[in-house]
């Protein structure tokens, strides 16, 4: 029983979609009919609101890190299901027809209640590679590829298959990103030719 409650609370929380809430909220219109169409952050920087999108981050996160901490609160030893169910709830909400975020924002937010080592260098990576690069889905992606290298190099073994099960999602997820960077036509965040 305990199991299954943990995968929906987890689940459920994960599903919120903050991005497309607080965008419609703002009278901003549909986030899925801007940009690339995502639910995330920083498809809602392309609507121009900074605020807008740092509140989404900081909500998608904080929705991950708080699935996990009530769920182990209440059933200690679910947190990895709760990790598991929140991202996944982030990624294929049953709300939006199972078409949710990339779940890069998620992932961190589950990664900081999980085990926080493994979240800081997933940050590191994700800031330090969209300042190089300016594409925040290398960032995005490098950042989750990151996750079970560092749980592994730091002695995390039970995370390691659950994190490179994420990071494969996140890859998949990232799919119309990776085209476009072969193409040469992903866009940059803030300046450049191929500014938003
Ligand atoms: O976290 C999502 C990001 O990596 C890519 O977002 O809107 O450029 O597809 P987007």
């Amino acid at each position: 029983m305990a199991p299954t409650l943990a995968l929906l609370l987890g689940y459920v929380l994960g599903s919120i979609p903050f991005g497309l809430l607080l965008t419609r909220a703002a009278g901003a219109g549909d986030l899925r009919a801007i940009g690339s169409g995502n639910i995330g952050a920083t498809n809602v920087l392309r609507t121009g609101r900074k605020g807008l999108a740092a509140a989404t981050l900081l909500l998608d996160m904080a929705k991950g890190a708080a699935a996990v901490w009530i769920v182990e609160a209440i059933w200690p030893g679910m947190a990895p299901l709760a990790a598991a169910a929140a991202f996944l709830g982030h990624c294929y909400p049953i709300w939006l027809r199972f078409r949710g975020g990339k779940g890069v924002a998620t992932l961190l937010g589950v990664l900081i209640a999980l085990a926080w080592p493994v979240a800081l260098v997933f940050a590191g990576v994700w800031l330090g590679a969209i300042a190089l690069t300016r594409i925040s889905s290398v960032g995005g992606m490098l950042a989750a590829v990151s996750a079970p290298l560092t749980a592994a190099a730091t002695g995390r073994f039970d995370l390691v298959l659950l994190l490179l099960a994420l990071a494969l999602i996140v890859l998949w997820k990232h799919r119309t990103n990776l085209t476009r960077l072969l193409d040469g036509t992903e866009p940059r965040v803030g300046g450049g030719s191929r500014s938003e």
